[in-house]
């Protein structure tokens, strides 16, 4: 036999084309593409299907440590589970360094709770919520040698957050190694403050977060984060952008020459601040940093999408359940009421956010199937540093497929998904689409409502630097500060 796999008569879609031709595969890599191959040990008939590169999640918070009370409701197994069932192959959570810790040992803790559990490839960012001398000059160039070659910093809450200072000295080691620093850009003083004057006001229900954390909120962090990134001179990718005023900062620094780059979720374009107003507790569901926006908000951040601002649309899987006195209502078993300040934030959406990207972007014809492709794979695995091993169909390409059925529609319904928390933000919504079939390297681990894969099948990904620091020559387009 030639191959282990051929996939036949399906539609390849990748980035850039899209076309009718067979795929043989073997050792886990794609190895022809053709219009008919014969001679595989397995064959899957794709007829009438689209065969797209497998899903890259690159923004996902998988057994982080609680906050406070309230827990992670995933582990590696059961957010990689998740992940595979909604068409990804690969995903990047982060290694959270806890103030006080040596960096080097957080990615150890991190390997171990991943070792032998994943679904799917995987690789880690960092969060470094400590940057100390020791960690900025030798721990974090050592992580990156390791594999390590993206970082998150956090410019508020106060247990991660690094100052100005401190991330400028993280994007110096960057701009010096080649690597790329992920900014979460919300003022902090102004949260805090902002937070303070509603609580006396005795305006705590969850609404009254979305005023908390405001568009000048996000835009003023957004514009200072751009600031720090001209200043090294060096690319920057702002997370989770959801205001459209923090868009236009992003906009604006891109036309001005800067490297910036952008990340948005399906939260974004999907849930709106009314969201808020559900009765009770049902408010909190919502509640994830920055929040979402009013609805025409959601139709500038589409407008930005089209026009290329975002590089990248990622869940911001960040997956606390509702009930139980370790999740997302604690409070309330403990007498209190609905209060933004104690509500931990973040939302569930590994599973969705391919479905959901795909019935707004190409079934209700925003954008065509290579963008959508592009924007939830390509992209990410450029940006971090596995491709073209990740994010295509090419010779030589991990045999990482999802296979879709275009015309299939489906109601969401959390009891139908596949990750440990209770609940989805998007329960109810109708989308048309769906990831009918995973392969990783191959190897079929979601096929049409069973999961054929096993923890642990899922490798550790060492990846490559965002960019060779010998290209790292002083842009001609910026004025040079350092
Ligand atoms: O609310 C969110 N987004 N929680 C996850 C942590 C983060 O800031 O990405
Ligand atoms: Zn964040
Ligand atoms: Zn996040």
């Amino acid at each position: 036999m030639s191959y282990d796999l051929i996939i036949q008569n399906g539609t390849i879609a990748t980035a850039s084309d899209t076309y009718r031709a067979d795929i043989g595969v073997k050792g886990g890599k794609i190895i022809a593409i053709a219009e008919h191959l014969e001679g595989a040990e397995e064959v899957i008939d794709a007829s009438g299907k689209f065969v797209l590169p497998g899903g890259v999640e690159a923004h996902c918070h998988i057994n982080e440590p609680p906050i406070g009370k309230v827990e992670s409701a995933d582990t590696f197994e059961t957010g990689s589970r998740s992940a595979a069932c909604g068409g990804n192959t690969t995903f990047i959570p982060f290694a959270n360094q806890a103030r006080g810790q040596s960096l080097l040992e957080a990615i150890e803790d991190y390997r171990k709770l991943a070792e032998g559990n994943s679904y799917i490839d995987y690789g880690f960012h960092l969060i470094v919520s400590d940057a100390t001398p020791d960690v900025i000059s030798r721990e974090l160039p050592q992580a990156i040698q390791d594999g390590f070659t993206s970082f998150k910093v956090f410019m508020c809450y106060s247990d991660v957050m690094i100052d100005d200072r401190q991330i400028l000295d993280v994007l110096g080691t960057a701009r010096q190694e080649g690597a790329l620093v992920m900014i979460h850009a919300e003022n902090d003083h102004c949260i805090s403050w902002l937070g303070s004057k509603l609580e006396e006001l005795g305006q705590t229900e969850p609404k009254y977060y979305a005023k908390a954390h405001g568009h000048v909120v996000e835009r003023e962090a957004t514009h200072r984060a751009i600031s720090l990134s001209e200043i090294v001179d060096t690319p920057i990718l702002i997370v989770h952008v959801s205001s459209a005023e923090a868009m236009e900062q992003v906009r604006w620094a891109q036309s001005k020459g800067l490297n910036i780059h952008a990340e948005t979720c399906p939260q974004y374009l999907y849930l709106k601040e009314e969201d808020f107003d559900r009765p009770g507790w049902e408010g909190s569901k919502f509640i994830c940093s920055p929040p979402p926006r009013e609805e025409s908000n959601q139709g500038k951040l589409w407008q930005a999408i089209k026009n290329g601002v975002f590089d990248v649309v990622h869940s911001d899987h960040c997956p606390y359940s509702y009930e139980g006195d370790a999740g997302k209502q604690y409070h309330a078993h403990e007498g209190g009421h609905p209060h933004f300040k104690c509500i931990a934030p973040g939302v569930p959406g590994i599973e969705v956010r391919l479905p959901l990207m795909f019935n707004e972007m190409v079934s209700n014809g925003r954008l065509d199937i290579n963008r959508f492709v592009a924007l939830t794979s390509t992209n990410a695995a450029k940006l971090y540093g596995i491709y073209p091993q990740k994010g295509t169909i090419a010779i030589g390409s991990d045999a990482d497929f999802a296979l879709w059925d275009a015309e299939r529609e489906v109601e969401i319904k959390h009891a139908n998904l596949h990750d440990g928390c209770d609940y989805s933000p998007y329960e109810g919504t109708v989308v048309k689409g769906w990831p009918v079939r995973t392969i990783l390297r191959g190897r079929t681990i979601w096929n049409d409502g069973e999961i054929t894969g096993a923890p642990g099948e899922g490798g550790f990904l060492k990846r490559k630097l965002h960019m060779d620091p010998a290209w790292n020559a002083p842009s001609e387009l910026v004025h040079r500060y350092v």
